[in-house]
């Protein structure tokens, strides 16, 4: 489902130059759920928003579902994103004026989709979420993980094939961290979507099926759970690459 191929991104400042990705390579099968792991500055959001086409490479390629999202104008990046990705951010990224079923609706309004069709996708993902009855909330009148429930709610709510999420428990505590991604769990179980999930949580990483480790630009490691990759596994890796 995706292919990676020998992906740089370089940014500068001022006059210095930074080599953020030196040369990513990676495929993902249609339902995987893989977790990105790696030291802070590594890469792993910058990676992210290539993928989501949020950003541009530098060199190298993407493709997702057989389309090239880095070879696409302005324009087909952001239909294809439309269609095909979920994005669910640390900080959520609600809509502040808008109301919980506004908030997961507003994708859908945005693509011109039917009154009526929305209506009922919102309603169906809000009970799917747990936050039926909190429709007409403010983001500001919920809980953090409520208001991630919302985001993961918004996320689906073009029925994309693809979810990228980065640090999406970072702002949560262990309850409310785990009630998403047992949620994420069952998205990528029951609907089999593919989810990439950016986390510095070793704990959060186990709900993962395989864990790619990024540190200094590079694939330092790229484990599926059961070939090794327990958490006491993962632990000791990350301590290596933080030290
Ligand atoms: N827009 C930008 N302009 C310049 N430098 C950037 C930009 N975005 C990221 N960087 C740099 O790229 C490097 C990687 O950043 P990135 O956000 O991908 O790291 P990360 O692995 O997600 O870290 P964290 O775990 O702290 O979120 C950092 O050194 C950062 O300063
Ligand atoms: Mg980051």
């Amino acid at each position: 489902m995706i292919h990676v191929q020998n992906l740089e991104k370089n940014y500068t400042i001022g006059t210095k130059s930074y080599n953020v990705l030196k040369g990513v390579d990676f495929k993902a099968e249609e339902g995987e759920f893989i977790a990105v792991m790696g030291p802070s500055g590594s890469g792993k959001s910058t990676l992210l928003n290539l993928l989501g086409g949020l950003d541009q490479p530098d060199n190298g390629s993407i493709t997702i579902n057989e389309e090239s999202i880095h070879t696409m104008s302005e324009k087909q990046r952001t239909l294809f994103r439309r269609e095909q990705i979920g994005f669910i951010f640390q900080n959520y990224q609600l809509l502040p004026n808008l109301t919980v079923e506004e908030n997961v609706g507003f994708p859908m309004h945005a693509a011109s989709k039917k009154r009526t069709d929305i209506h009922q996708t919102v309603s169906n993902l809000l009970n799917a979420v747990s936050l039926t009855g909190k429709e007409k909330n403010y983001p500001s009148q919920l809980s953090g993980g409520q208001q991630q429930r919302v985001g993961i709610a918004r996320a689906l709510s073009m029925d994309p094939p693809l979810i990228l999420a980065d640090e999406p428990t970072g702002n949560l505590d262990r309850k409310s961290g785990t009630e998403v991604l047992r949620l994420l769990t069952t998205l990528h179980q029951e609907k089999k979507l593919t989810i990439i999930m950016v986390t510095h949580d070793v704990y959060a990483a186990s709900y993962a099926d395989r864990i790619i480790l990024i540190k200094d630009g590079l694939i330092e490691s790229d484990i599926r759970q059961g070939e090794g990759a327990n958490t006491d596994v993962m632990a000791n890796i990350l301590a290596k690459l933080n030290s």
